[in-house]
């Protein structure tokens, strides 16, 4: 049952700004939510704004792809900071269901705001979307961009926005000691150049699985214990509740407020999807989402550890829970559209305008329903 949008004011408000935020562009949209009878836990502790639930029960986060066409498209050509790697049309992609987006009303409301984006490669990939986001909303605007090091900063001097990506796999530390590059799962000193921002949003997950050259580390730690490898997911669980406590104990939610980039699905396993047994096939010439609202296969085990870990955090986090509404959209990724065209094949990033349009949507929406709750 889709929920009855108009009924409460505040939900109203909720909606239509979603769709006229959406107005400038695509094609895919969720335009359609559904009702759902998860329990909002008001107050008592852990996670006050986490739950992407609006005051009449709607959950953000739960709706299914539509198609759209009155939306219209934020051309990445005009985007001059894309990442090569994100621009599939440039690339040759020649279908543009994946395609979707906007943003003037967000560049007003963000207006003097100091925004951080701290985490990987999809952290880069929602960074990116919403600086192309707010530039297509104001085009005409003396922006901004540098890169020192790890951190990018796009600005927008007439507006007093910043919008900054610090490149980081794990949020806990990586330290070079006399044994090798060690991950410390119970370390992060790294937390002390998050603060002073008016909005951070964290994200970490695909660094943890990756093995053999790829992997960053040589050894783990936690306590004392210092090993050769351990078990990801556990690994995983250790470094974000480190996370979740620097935020605990470092925080004022009445000057930060904080999100956590659920878990970016990827496609590399077309059995997820095709209950045929192709495992062979993957994301690469899929140019259409899931129909409806469920994903054949479960989420993520790294999702589900995101929501305990949040569920007992002190300062409330929101949650922005892209996992289930990404999970539909297999005709997102580059493919062989991304970096290495042909030779690649990248099932785990977002095309541009694509998916994180959407993420950044919501994120807008969940900044509205803090402000409209405080
Ligand atoms: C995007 O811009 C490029 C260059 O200006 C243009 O060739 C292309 O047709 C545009 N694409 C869309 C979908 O508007
Ligand atoms: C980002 O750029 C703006 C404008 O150049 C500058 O005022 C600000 O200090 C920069 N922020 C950081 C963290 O470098
Ligand atoms: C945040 O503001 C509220 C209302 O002004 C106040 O009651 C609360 O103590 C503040 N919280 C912190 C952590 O300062
Ligand atoms: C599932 O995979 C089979 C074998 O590759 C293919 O023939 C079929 O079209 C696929 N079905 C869908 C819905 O993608
Ligand atoms: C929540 O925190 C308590 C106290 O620190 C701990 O005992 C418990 O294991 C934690 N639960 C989860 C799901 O992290």
């Amino acid at each position: 049952m889709g929920c009855v949008f108009l009924s409460f004011a505040s939900s109203a408000l909720i909606i239509l700004v979603l769709l006229s935020l959406q107005k400038c562009s695509a094609v895919v949209v969720l335009k359609q939510w559904k009702n759902t009878r998860h329990h909002h836990h008001e107050g008592g502790g852990g996670g006050g704004d986490s739950s992407g639930m609006s005051k009449s029960g709607c959950d953000l986060f739960d709706g299914k792809w539509v198609y759209d066409e009155t939306y219209p498209l934020y051309n990445a050509s005009s985007c001059p900071f894309i990442e090569p790697q994100f621009d599939c049309q440039k690339n040759g992609r020649p279908d543009s269901f994946y395609l979707k987006y906007d943003g003037e009303d967000m560049v007003r409301r963000l207006k003097g705001k100091k925004i951080l984006f701290v985490g990987d490669s999809l952290s880069l990939n929602q960074w990116q979307s919403l600086i192309c986001m707010l530039h297509a909303a104001v085009p005409q605007s003396n922006y901004k961009i540098e890169r020192i090091a790890d951190l990018s900063n796009f600005t927008l001097p007439e507006y007093g926005i910043s919008v900054m990506l610090s490149r980081n796999a794990f949020l806990v530390d990586l330290v070079k000691e006399k044994i090798g590059t060690v991950l410390k799962l119970d370390s992060i000193q790294n937390g002390n150049s998050w603060k002073g921002y008016d909005i951070v949003i964290f994200n970490t997950w695909h660094w943890w699985l990756h093995k053999g050259h790829q992997q960053p580390w040589d050894y783990i730690q936690e306590g004392n214990k210092v090993e050769k490898d351990m078990n990801r997911l556990d690994a995983f669980r250790a470094g974000i509740t480190t996370w979740s406590k620097w935020v605990d104990s470092n925080v004022d939610p009445n000057i930060t407020k904080i999100f956590f980039q659920g878990t970016s699905p990827t496609h590399y396993n077309g059995n997820e999807w095709n209950g045929s047994g192709s495992e062979s096939e993957t994301c690469r010439g899929e140019s259409r989402p899931i129909g409806g609202s469920r994903y054949p296969a479960a989420l993520p085990k790294a999702a589900e550890i995101v929501k305990e870990v949040l569920s007992n955090m002190s300062k409330p986090v929101g949650l922005l829970d892209v996992t289930a509404l990404s999970q539909l959209r297999k005709d997102g990724h580059p493919s062989v559209y991304g970096m290495y065209g042909e030779r690649g094949n990248d099932c785990s990033h977002w095309c541009l305008a694509g998916v994180p349009d959407t993420w950044n949507q919501l994120l807008y929406a969940l900044l509205l329903q803090g402000d409209t709750t405080s």
